[in-house]
């Protein structure tokens, strides 16, 4: 029986959405396949999740591609996901010209390697003037790393006498941020049947809606992806207040 087709309230679609894309390993694994093959799969849902985004009229959507602790992994499955993310700013590079979305990157970018940075900096430079969705993109992205070099930032600009520490506020803070400028997301979504953060947005998570999904990233559709908006839909946001 085909399913009905979810009906979103087109006044009510979030914002900002981000994403914990995960579940690529354990899908090759799955299929006796390297680790590789399931970054490639992961790398596939996201064009069909950044289209069907884009589809919707969300503004931003952040996704975490490499977080501060995946180093940890073998140096071969690093490389792997490092190949494939040069090919995606590769292929981007080549259809940004059709596609409404501009692409940033937030994440600490001085330890990847320079051709990827120059790749980055491309493609930013190529879609800067869109004005469809905002793709942020985390890359080699910590919640905590942020905010430690926020931290810094700040302590620099008070002994320099730029600003006064009296003058910190949560929206100054916010503004030394990697997400300056990016309202904090009103829904985040997390496959994989994992329920935890992994040091993703710490700050700006505060009053999100989460949705977790058990499906592995790369079998996650454009569906799911309006199932999670629908949920949020049907949510009760109360931001410590009383709506009754
Ligand atoms: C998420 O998939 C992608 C990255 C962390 C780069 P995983 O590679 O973490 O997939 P699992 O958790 O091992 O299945
Ligand atoms: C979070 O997933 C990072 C990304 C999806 C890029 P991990 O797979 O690294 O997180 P843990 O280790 O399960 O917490
Ligand atoms: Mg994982």
């Amino acid at each position: 029986m085909a399913k009905e087709e979810i009906k979103l309230d087109e006044n009510n679609i979030p914002n900002h959405i981000a994403i914990i894309m995960d579940g690529n390993g354990r899908w090759a694994k799955k299929r006796n396949l390297i680790k590789k093959a399931g970054h490639k799969a992961g790398a596939d849902t996201l064009e069909k999740i950044t289209n069907t985004a884009i589809d919707l009229g969300v503004k931003h959507l952040t996704v975490y591609a490499f977080s501060t602790e995946n180093w940890k992994r073998s140096d071969e499955e690093v490389s792997g996901i490092m190949d494939l993310l040069r090919k995606y700013l590769r292929e981007n590079i080549k259809t940004a010209k059709v596609r409404n979305c501009k692409v940033d990157i937030i994440g600490e970018k001085s330890r990847l390697d320079k051709d990827i940075q120059e790749k980055i900096e491309e493609l930013e430079n190529i879609t800067k003037n869109k004005t469809g969705l905002n793709l942020h993109i985390a890359l080699n992205y910590g919640g905590r790393d942020e905010i430690i070099r926020a931290v810094k930032k700040i302590a620099d600009d008070c002994m320099d006498g730029a600003i006064n520490c009296n003058d910190i506020t949560e929206s100054l803070f916010s503004s030394y941020l990697d997400t300056k400028g990016i309202p904090d997301p009103e829904l985040m979504i997390r496959t994989s049947g994992e329920e935890r953060i992994s040091n993703f947005l710490l700050w700006q998570l505060a009053y999100s809606e989460f949705s977790f999904s058990d499906k592995l990233w790369p079998d996650y559709t454009p569906e799911d992806f309006k199932q999670a908006i629908w949920d949020y839909q049907n949510r009760d946001r109360r931001f410590g207040g009383r709506n009754s």
